[in-house]
C-alpha cells in the first residue's frame, strides 16, 4: 500500500491506496474553504496552520495500515510553499519512522491520474486541467512524458471564477458560488468579449474577461439580484467558451482520439455538458474524473505514486522540498 498526503492549498488530506490493484482503501480531506472564505482567497499562514492541525488529525485514522505501507507518497508541487511544507514535514517524520521510500508528487500530475483512481491507466490522452492555480493542455503518454500544449498568459480559468465572486462579494472558491448564481441569469444579457479569439495561438488568457466584468459592474452601480445573475451567466459562458474555442483549435491541431478534462473547475456542469456534446459530434473519447475527485485530494496523489513506485522514482529525503513553481517535463 502507499499512503499519500495532499496539502498545496486549502484541503487537507490522506489517503491509502493498494499498489497491485490500484483500490482505494482510505480516503478523507478536511477542507478549509470556510475559514478562507470571509478573506475573499486562501490566506497562506492561517492555511498552514489549519494542516497542522487536520493533518495529525486524519492520520490518526490510518494506523492500523501503517504496518503495510510501503511508500509514502506527498505532494512536493507546485502549490504555496507554507502549505506544502506541512505535508513533506510529516511524509519525512513517517520515513524516518517507517523506513518506507518517499515520493514527492507534481500535484498537476496528480489531477491527471485523478482518471484512473482504482483502475488501470488509459494513455495517450490529450488533457484539460483546469484548477485554481492552472489552465493547461496537455499531451499526457505516461506519469514522466507530459508535454505542455497550452497554458494561460495571466489569470487561470479557477481563478477568474474567484476573482468575479469577490468583486461581486460572494465569498471563496468563486466556482461553485458563480455556479449556482449563473443558474438563475441569462448567458446571453451581457455579451462580455471572448479572449483572443480572433488569434490562431494556443494558449488562454482571462484577465482582460474579469476586468470586462468589473467595468460593467461598474456602469450598473447597484446590480438588481437578476442582473447580478445575469452577470454570472454571462461571465461563465464567456469563460468556458475561451476553453472550448482554443480546446478546438487543440483538437485540429493535434487530433486525439481520446480527451478528458480534471482538475477543480471541471466539477463545473455547463463546462461538463459543453465538451461532452463537442467530443461527442467529433468522434472523441470523453472523460471525466469523477466529481469527488476533481478538487484536491489525496487519491489523486497515491493513484499517481503508484505510478512512480512500480518505475522505482523514489525521491531521497534531503531532496524532497516544496516548490511553489513548477513545470511538467
Ligand atoms: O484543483 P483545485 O481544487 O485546486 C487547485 O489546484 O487550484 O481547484 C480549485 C479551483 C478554484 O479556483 C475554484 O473556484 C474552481 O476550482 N472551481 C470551479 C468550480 N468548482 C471549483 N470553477 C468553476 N466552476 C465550478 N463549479
Ligand atoms: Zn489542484
Amino acid at each position: 500500500m502507499i499512503l499519500s498526503i495532499e496539502s498545496s492549498c486549502d484541503d487537507s488530506s490522506i489517503a491509502v491506496t493498494e499498489i497491485e490493484s490500484y483500490r482505494l482503501l482510505f480516503h478523507k480531506k478536511i477542507s478549509q474553504e470556510l475559514a478562507h472564505s470571509r478573506y475573499g482567497g486562501v490566506v497562506p499562514e492561517l492555511a498552514s496552520r489549519l494542516h497542522a492541525e487536520a493533518l495529525p488529525k486524519i492520520l490518526q485514522e490510518v494506523k492500523e495500515f501503517l504496518p503495510s505501507i510501503r511508500a509514502i507518497a506527498v505532494t512536493s508541487e507546485p502549490g504555496l510553499s507554507v502549505t506544502l511544507m506541512e505535508g513533506i514535514i510529516m511524509a519525512k517524520a513517517l520515513h524516518l519512522a517507517l523506513h518506507k521510500p518517499l515520493i514527492g508528487v507534481n500535484h498537476l500530475i496528480g489531477h491527471i491520474y485523478s482518471l484512473f483512481i482504482g483502475e488501470e491507466a488509459r494513455l495517450p490522452k490529450m488533457v484539460l486541467l483546469v484548477s485554481g492555480g492552472h489552465t493547461m493542455i496537455l499531451n499526457v503518454e505516461g506519469y514522466r512524458n507530459v508535454e505542455v500544449l497550452a497554458t494561460t498568459l495571466d489569470d487561470s480559468f479557477g481563478e477568474s471564477f474567484d476573482k468575479v465572486a469577490k468583486m461581486m462579494g460572494l465569498g471563496y472558491p468563486g466556482g461553485p458560488i458563480i455556479e449556482e448564481l449563473a443558474s438563475r441569469g441569462d448567458p446571453h444579457r451581457f455579451p462580455f468579449p471572448i479572449p483572443l479569439r480572433n488569434s490562431r495561438r494556443l494558449a488562454f488568457s482571462y484577465s482582460g474577461l474579469k476586468n470586462a466584468v468589473r467595468l460593467q459592474l461598474e456602469r450598473l452601480g447597484t446590480p438588481t439580484p437578476q442582473e447580478r445573475a445575469d452577470i454570472a451567466a454571462s461571465f461563465q459562458e464567456a469563460a468556458i467558451t475561451h476553453l472550448l474555442q482554443k480546446t478546438r483549435t487543440a483538437w485540429d491541431r493535434y487530433r486525439p482520439s481520446s480527451f478528458a478534462i480534471v482538475g477543480g473547475a471541471s466539477a463545473n456542469l455547463r463546462l461538463r455538458e459543453l465538451f461532452e456534446r463537442e467530443c461527442r459530434e467529433r468522434g472523441i473519447d470523453f472523460e471525466l474524473a469523477p466529481l469527488e475527485f476533481c478538487a484536491d485530494n489525496a487519491a489523486m496523489i497515491g493513484r499517481a505514486a503508484i505510478e512512480a513506485y512500480r518505475a522505482g522514482d523514489f525521491t531521497p529525503m534531503e531532496e524532497l522540498q516544496a516548490r511553489p513553481k513548477s513545470l511538467i517535463t
